[in-house]
């Protein structure tokens, strides 16, 4: 049975406005934030803040861009060619505005797109970013696939997501949010880990935190 009124992704719903706001105030965010998935809001700012730390030329693609978290991480004047992509052209329309005001939209290009089919060639990015995103994704395991697909050899994959195996504390945040429409199946971090390493990653670090958890991952250098 799904909630009515909320909608999914593609219809706007009420929790596309909640989440930016929640994630923007840094003091009510950080409560609200530890009271529903038991972890700190600061570990999804410090890891958008590695964007900042980028050469110039650097290739990312944010994939769900959402409102712009990981916009956030970068410098205006730094050089980055990132693609923000979303199945959602209003959360897009959000994100660039987001990066107007922090003055870093000359280094972000918007795209309509289907985590479960990329419309970017193997090995476009040399970083893929995916914040609070597997956990929406109809099918999580094809979307590490694409993910990885679009990665260049050496290059990393980083993200965020809530787990299936983190216990019982959080089975009726994920129960509400799938009856919702705004979470997918999920997965396990023991899936997730699988499924970055059979797609062709090494070095694969995935840490729990509460209900969600954070993901490293490298593409294996050719040969
Ligand atoms: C919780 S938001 C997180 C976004 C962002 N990384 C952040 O932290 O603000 C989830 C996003 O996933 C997007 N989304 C859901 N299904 C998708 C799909 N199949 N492909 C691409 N984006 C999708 C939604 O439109 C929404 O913007």
């Amino acid at each position: 049975m799904r909630f009515p009124g909320l909608g999914g992704w593609s219809e706007d719903p009420l929790w596309s406005y909640v989440y930016p706001w929640l994630v923007e105030h840094e003091r009510i965010g950080a409560v609200a934030w530890r009271a529903g998935t038991g972890s700190d809001l600061a570990l999804l700012r410090d890891a958008a803040a590695e964007l900042g730390t980028l050469p110039a030329g650097t290739r990312v693609l944010d994939v769900p861009t959402g409102s712009g978290v990981a916009l956030r991480g970068l410098r205006p004047g730094q050089g980055v060619d990132l693609v923000a992509a979303d199945i959602s052209a209003t959360m897009l329309g959000r994100a660039m505005a987001s990066a107007r005001r922090l003055g870093v939209d000359d280094q972000v290009t918007p795209a309509v797109a289907d985590v479960a089919e990329l419309p970017f060639g193997d090995g476009s990015f040399d970083l893929v970013v995916s914040f609070t995103g597997l956990h929406c994704f109809p099918d999580p395991h094809r979307a590490i696939e694409e993910m990885v697909r679009v990665l260049a050899a050496g290059g990393a994959i980083t993200g965020s997501s809530l787990f299936t195996d983190t216990g019982p504390r959080y089975e009726p945040l994920r129960r509400v949010g799938t009856r919702a429409g705004i979470l997918g199946p999920m997965c396990t971090s023991t899936e997730a880990r699988a499924w970055l390493r059979d797609a062709g990653c090494d070095h694969v670090d995935l840490t729990l935190h509460g209900g969600l958890g954070y993901f490293r991952a490298t593409k294996e250098e050719m040969g």
